[in-house]
């Protein structure tokens, strides 16, 4: 993102790792339980893709931007999903993380597309957790639990760039115009919308 000078810039990733963190409740006992399944778990996550692709395909706000990518972006996808198991949940992982939303900003991607599209995935990733676990309940919650938290903390992060993109449209509107923030800011508190 620009700032107010027009400088690039980016976020303090190890800042931002620990506030996700904070947030979906990640810790490095659950990032160890991902990595204690990811082996009984990656042949698995081939379904979970395709199924969540399926399902973006017959929603009609989503399909459209899926079309002639479908390939490419199952590909990536699974490489991420086989990253969520594991991980590690540092400080690289939150920047591509921010990356991964921010080319979902710069592709115009609306920002309920994050938390839908996430919330399709855990789903499907429950299920196959529930099939290779169900008769463990205590390892069935552990694992849902540390999945739970590691697609909050990815969720989380991919949204930092949506926030990002919107004081960038507006540092950008007072670069071109040469307004001050503190003009916007009276102009836009004494700006009275017209009741429909
Ligand atoms: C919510 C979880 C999602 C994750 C984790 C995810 C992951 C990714 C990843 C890893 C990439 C590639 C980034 C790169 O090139 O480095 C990508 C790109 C992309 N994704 Fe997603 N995605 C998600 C949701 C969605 C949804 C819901 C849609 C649309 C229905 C979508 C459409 C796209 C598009 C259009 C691109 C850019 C393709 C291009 O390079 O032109 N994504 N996504």
């Amino acid at each position: 993102m620009i700032d107010k000078k027009g400088n690039i810039i980016k976020p303090d990733f190890i800042e931002l790792t620990r506030y996700a963190k904070q947030f979906s409740g990640l810790t490095i006992e659950k990032e160890n339980v991902l990595l204690s399944v990811k082996d009984e778990v990656a042949p698995l996550l081939g379904t979970v893709t395709d199924n969540f692709y399926d399902a973006m395909n017959d929603i009609p706000e989503a399909a459209s931007y899926l079309e002639g990518r479908i390939t490419g972006l199952k590909q990536t996808h699974l490489n991420w999903m086989n990253s969520v198991f594991t991980g590690p949940y540092n400080e690289e992982y939150t920047e591509s993380m921010y990356d991964v939303g921010d080319i979902h900003v710069r592709v115009n991607l609306p920002v309920e597309f994050m938390s839908g599209g996430v919330t399709l995935i855990c789903n499907e990733l429950y299920k196959i957790i529930f099939e290779l676990y169900g008769e463990d309940s205590v390892k069935t919650h552990n694992i849902i639990s540390a999945i739970n938290s590691a697609l909050g903390f990815s969720l989380f992060v991919m949204q930092k760039s949506y926030n990002a993109s919107v004081d960038e449209a507006l540092n950008k509107f007072l670069l071109i115009t040469g307004m001050s923030e503190a003009l916007f800011a009276k102009l836009s508190s004494s700006f009275n919308a017209t009741k429909p």
